[in-house]
């Protein structure tokens, strides 16, 4: 019998505990615990009521989801009807609603209460001596459907009300809604699973709250701000202001964007303001509610129909509108993302039109099932960027056009790939203009050429003018064309010509980083260097090899062959390896040969006839000499073979000695 007493003392002691910490977290917004400390009562008060089942009431914070599945919900009988309101969306209609008031009011100092209109549905909580007892929709204002179960679900609806003296009827109204990114998160779920997806914030949460099973209800996060007094008995209040600061005092969630406002001025700044700050919002809101503060007025004022005529909501323009899908084209970003985007015939959303939405990536193209032709819902909230909630299934015709990514990028027709485990599809192609600067960006970067001065402004600067298409662009950048691009000095382009110059020596391991191939971190590039020693060999690797190196799994080796099969990565390798860039570890350019090149810099240019380029260029190094792609006046010789081009005119104009081939055995000889 003492235990027992015990027990039930701790219990309620706990769920006091409980009880002011939702009070904190739901009400305040200002926790006092961290969750997992709030986890620990919940823990505890679980398993004193599993030992003592006697003590376990509806009103614990342990039975919210309880019950069975129903089969249907019954009716309930508003205690007083849940009234609509009449809406205004010009500043002369709210103007109006001010001066109808102020007539029958009779010239009687009047202030208002403005607060957001929350995009949701409208529901009733009961509670009997503080105890949540009935819950129910508006339905048609007169009867609703009894939701009991499904509110309890709800965190931020108390079981029990906070405070002594409470009274003994108090019926509350509110708005049930659920966070947009709650609703986005649940949509992306329905789709992965083939369930048709909802409009909106406020049909999932009207969806959620129709579940006969309140387990669904329990796992879809919904939430409620209340907003005002029903039926009650053993309540003295005078104003609305009063009510609200009331039910925050008793444990139930108000808006904490509620106002006053003495005049119709204040009441459209708060219309303004709140407009302003829609997006930012994490909920839905369309308008703004303007009510009629003293409660004495609002009972004289009373109603017409069904809307009072104390209050009236403000309504801002729609976010969301039907319209026709006329294309889906997709874009090439930096990162070389290919992003599916649908054109639209023009519609006014949200007070903007709208032309264009997106589709993010393969998976929610393919979850959406949007098409060509199809008629559907888009939505402008929360994002700049509009977005595409889903077709209307019932307009089509039969002749909308199902729409996949394509294999081949649209920009550079390089091959496009999307590596198990991630949403988005990429182009590999590391000359595509699309993706070129922030490819560039990386290759000039510290931990990989780091080639001094060379940051991403002067990289926009050179990509602007063309001088540069690829990485390897760099290596053979024209003095002279710098020196037009603006704020180029020859200083400056002296500098630069020989920070690039200083790059080409960088260990392999650098390079293979350099060369941007997905998922290649700089341990891994060196792991590989180390292992193939050449980058020559490290192209013609297997899966199977690649995969044998530390740090290189299936994906990584996976993300390597397909970079090293698009032909326009083997040739900026090539260049690479043409203007000097080190390309094995046993040719690294960081310790200088000694030998009869010793000081000097090489140009190569022409086609040789016993040796590649590469070879030649591997050649000069282990003579003790340096490669360079360009002439100029740090040019010591220029080695010459068939069809030489514009280099060897330069060479010419700066008197640089021209040789050939045979200087090169000569060199080998000594
Ligand atoms: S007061 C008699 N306040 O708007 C006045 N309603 O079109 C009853 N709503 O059914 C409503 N936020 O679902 C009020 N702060 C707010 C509201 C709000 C959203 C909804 C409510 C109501 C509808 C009226």
């Amino acid at each position: 019998m003492e235990r027992l007493k015990e027990a039930r003392r701790e219990i309620e002691a706990l769920r006091e505990r409980i009880l002011y910490h939702d009070y904190r977290y739901y009400v305040l917004d200002s926790p006092e615990i961290a969750d997992a400390e709030y986890d620990q009562l919940m823990r505890q008060l679980r398993k004193l009521e599993a030992a003592y089942p006697e003590l376990v009431t509806p009103d614990s914070p342990t039975q919210r989801v309880g019950g069975v599945p129903l089969a249907g919900f019954g009716q309930v009988e508003h205690y007083i009807p849940l009234l609509s309101l009449d809406n205004a969306t010009t500043q002369a209609e709210l103007w109006d609603f001010d001066q109808r008031v102020r007539r029958r009011w009779a010239g009687e100092p009047l202030t208002y209460v403005v607060e957001p209109k929350i995009d949701g549905l409208a529901v009733s909580l009961t509670y009997e001596a503080g105890v949540f007892t009935r819950g129910a929709t508006r339905g048609d204002g007169e009867r609703g459907e009894d939701i009991t179960q499904n509110l309890r679900t709800i965190a931020s609806v108390p079981l029990r009300l906070r405070g002594e003296r409470l009274p003994s009827v108090l019926e509350v109204r509110g708005e049930a809604y659920m966070d947009r990114r709650d609703f986005d998160e649940l949509n992306r779920w329905r789709g992965e699973h083939g369930e048709p997806l909802f409009a909106n914030p406020r049909n999932a949460a009207a969806g959620s709250l129709r579940q006969l099973d309140p387990k669904v209800t329990a796992s879809r996060h919904l939430n409620v701000f209340f907003y005002a007094l029903g039926y009650h008995e053993g309540l003295e209040l005078e104003t609305h202001w009063q009510v609200l600061q009331y039910f925050k005092s008793i444990g139930l969630r108000v808006s904490p964007l509620i106002q006053c406002c003495p005049d119709m001025k204040a009441v459209w700044e708060y219309c303004e303001k709140m407009q302003a700050q829609r997006e930012a919002l994490t909920y839905d809101i369309d308008g703004v509610v303007v009510k009629v503060d003293n409660l004495g007025a609002q009972a004289m004022l009373g109603a017409t129909g069904k809307s009072p005529r104390w209050a009236i909501a403000f309504k801002y323009p729609a976010e969301e509108a039907t319209t026709v899908v006329e294309d889906i084209i997709v874009q090439v970003g930096r990162t070389g993302a290919l992003t599916p985007l649908a054109i639209l015939q023009p519609v006014e959303v949200a007070g903007s039109t709208v032309s264009r939405a997106t589709l993010h990536n393969a998976d929610i193209l393919k979850a959406k099932d949007v098409r060509v032709g199809d008629t559907v819902i888009i939505r402008k909230a929360g994002d700049v960027i509009p977005e595409i909630v889903k077709p209307v299934e019932s307009k089509r015709t039969g002749r909308e056009q199902i729409f996949a990514l394509p294999d081949h990028c649209p920009v550079c027709n390089a091959e496009v790939q999307r590596l198990p485990g991630e949403a988005v599809t990429r182009c590999v192609g590391t000359a595509c203009p699309a993706q070129l600067m922030e490819g560039l960006v990386h290759f000039a970067s510290r931990g990989a050429m780091e080639i001094e001065g060379m940051g991403p402004a002067l990289i926009d600067q050179l990509v602007e003018a063309g001088l540069v298409k690829d990485p390897a662009d760099i290596y053979y950048l024209d003095p002279e064309k710098l020196r037009q691009l603006p704020r180029m000095g020859a200083k400056s382009v002296e500098n630069l010509m020989t920070a690039i110059e200083a790059s080409q020596a960088r260990p392999l391991a650098r390079v293979v980083f350099a060369l941007g191939i997905r998922l290649v971190g700089e341990a891994a590039a060196r792991e590989l260097a180390a292992h193939f020693g050449s980058m020559e060999r490290l192209i013609a690797a297997s899966r199977e090899e690649l995969q044998t190196v530390p740090l290189v799994g299936d994906k990584i080796a996976e993300s390597i062959i397909t970079f090293m099969e698009e032909p326009q990565n083997q040739r900026v390798i090539r260049r690479l390896a043409e203007a000097g860039v080190t390309m094995s570890e046993a040719g690294k350019t960081d310790t200088v040969e000694p030998g009869p090149l010793l000081g000097k810099t090489v140009v190569l240019t022409g086609t040789l006839e016993k040796y590649s380029r590469q070879e030649a260029a591997e050649l000069v190094r282990s003579l003790g000499g340096k490669v360079t792609a360009s002439v100029s006046r740090s040019t010591d010789y220029v080695i010459a073979g068939a069809n030489p081009g514009s280099k060897r005119r330069r060479a010419e104009e700066l008197a640089i000695p021209i040789l050939g081939e045979t200087d090169l055995d000569r060199w080998l000889k000594e």
